[in-house]
C-alpha cells in the first residue's frame, strides 16, 4: 500500500476533521496529551503555526486519511531555536504499516533539515512502550527521567520518558 505525505493545509476542512477525530481516539486510548478541540479550534490553531513549524498528513492511495505528524519551535529563544518539538499519530487501522516511519522519513526530517531544525527533543509517557520503540527505531534515545509529570485519572501521577535526538 502507497503512503503519501502532504504539508497540511490549514484549510483543508477535510485534514482537519480527520486530525480532531483522530487525536479523540488517541485521547481514549491514553496514548496522547492533547486536549481535544473542535474543529474550527484545531483550524485556527492550525492555521497561526509559525513559519518554521509544520503537520504533515498521511493518506493511503485511496485518499483514506492515516496519521499525522507535527514538527514546532520547541523553545522560544534565539540560542533554542535549533530545538524543536515532534508528535507522531496514527490511525488504529493503519499502525504498524510504516505509516509513522513515512510520515518521518518523507516529511519531518527533511523539513527539519530544510527548516533548521537539529535538536529534536520531547518526552513520552512511561507506560506508551510503542511510542518508545518507535521513536527508538527513528533514531531517538532516551535521555531523562521526569517523575511524576503527568496526571492520570487511573493512577495519581505517571512518568515520562524524555527522548532526543540530533539531526545531521
Ligand atoms: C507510535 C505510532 C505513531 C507508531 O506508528 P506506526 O505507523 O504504527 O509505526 P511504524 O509502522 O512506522 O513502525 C516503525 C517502527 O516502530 C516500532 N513499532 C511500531 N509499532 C510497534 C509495536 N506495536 N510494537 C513494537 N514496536 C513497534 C518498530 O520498531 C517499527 O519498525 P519495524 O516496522 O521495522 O518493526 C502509533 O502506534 C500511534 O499513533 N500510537 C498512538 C499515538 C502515540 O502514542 N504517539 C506517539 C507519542 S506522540
Amino acid at each position: 500500500m502507497q503512503v503519501i505525505i502532504s504539508i497540511l493545509k490549514a484549510n483543508s476542512k477535510q485534514d482537519v476533521k480527520d486530525i480532531v477525530s483522530l487525536i479523540n481516539i488517541c485521547r481514549q486510548e491514553g496514548t496522547t496529551l492533547l486536549n481535544s478541540y473542535t474543529e474550527d479550534e484545531e483550524r485556527i490553531f492550525l492555521g497561526n503555526l509559525r513559519l518554521r513549524e509544520a503537520v504533515f498528513v498521511a493518506r493511503s492511495d485511496q485518499d483514506k486519511f492515516m496519521g499525522f505528524a507535527s514538527i514546532m519551535q520547541r523553545f522560544d529563544s534565539n540560542r533554542l531555536s535549533h530545538c524543536g518539538e515532534a508528535g507522531t499519530w496514527v490511525m488504529p487501522d493503519f499502525r504498524q504499516q510504516s505509516v509513522g516511519k513515512s510520515l518521518w522519513k518523507k516529511g519531518i526530517f527533511p523539513w527539519c533539515r530544510k527548516n533548521g531544525f537539529k535538536h529534536l527533543g520531547f518526552f513520552v509517557m512511561e507506560n506508551n512502550k510503542v511510542a518508545l520503540y518507535f521513536y527508538e527505531n527513528l533514531g531517538f534515545h532516551i535521555c531523562g527521567y521526569h517523575r511524576k509529570l503527568i496526571s492520570s485519572n487511573k493512577s495519581g501521577y505517571i512518568d515520562a520518558l524524555e527522548m532526543e535526538f540530533w539531526v545531521e
